[in-house]
């Protein structure tokens, strides 16, 4: 569900560019955060709790929390709030041994 019409501000049509979410290819647009692009196509659960593995999704979507952790073309804990997608990026979700 993207806001496409807005009675102020004004959406510029933007690029669209591939990544890849645990190896199955996912579309964005250029320069979005991968968990809004992650969000938008109905990935709401991107990572979980530490302690009791519980789902967690986006949350402050400033890069104040970790509730958006993934591992971004091998590199753990980056927060995909505020990571801009690239073409051909690879992302995974992070499952942490019980
Ligand atoms: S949602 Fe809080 S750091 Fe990404």
């Amino acid at each position: 569900m993207r806001i496409e019409k807005h009675p102020i501000l004004e959406f510029k049509e933007k690029k669209k560019v591939s990544f890849f979410l645990d190896g199955k290819p996912v579309q964005g647009f250029e320069g979005e955060p991968i968990a809004v692009a992650l969000f938008e196509q109905g990935y709401k659960n991107i990572n979980e709790s530490l302690v009791y593995h519980r789902p967690r999704g986006i949350f402050c979507c400033i890069g104040n929390c970790s509730s958006c952790l993934m591992k971004v073309d091998g590199i753990p804990n980056v927060r995909t709030c505020t990571k801009r997608i690239e073409e051909g990026m690879q992302v995974e979700t992070q499952k942490r041994e019980p």
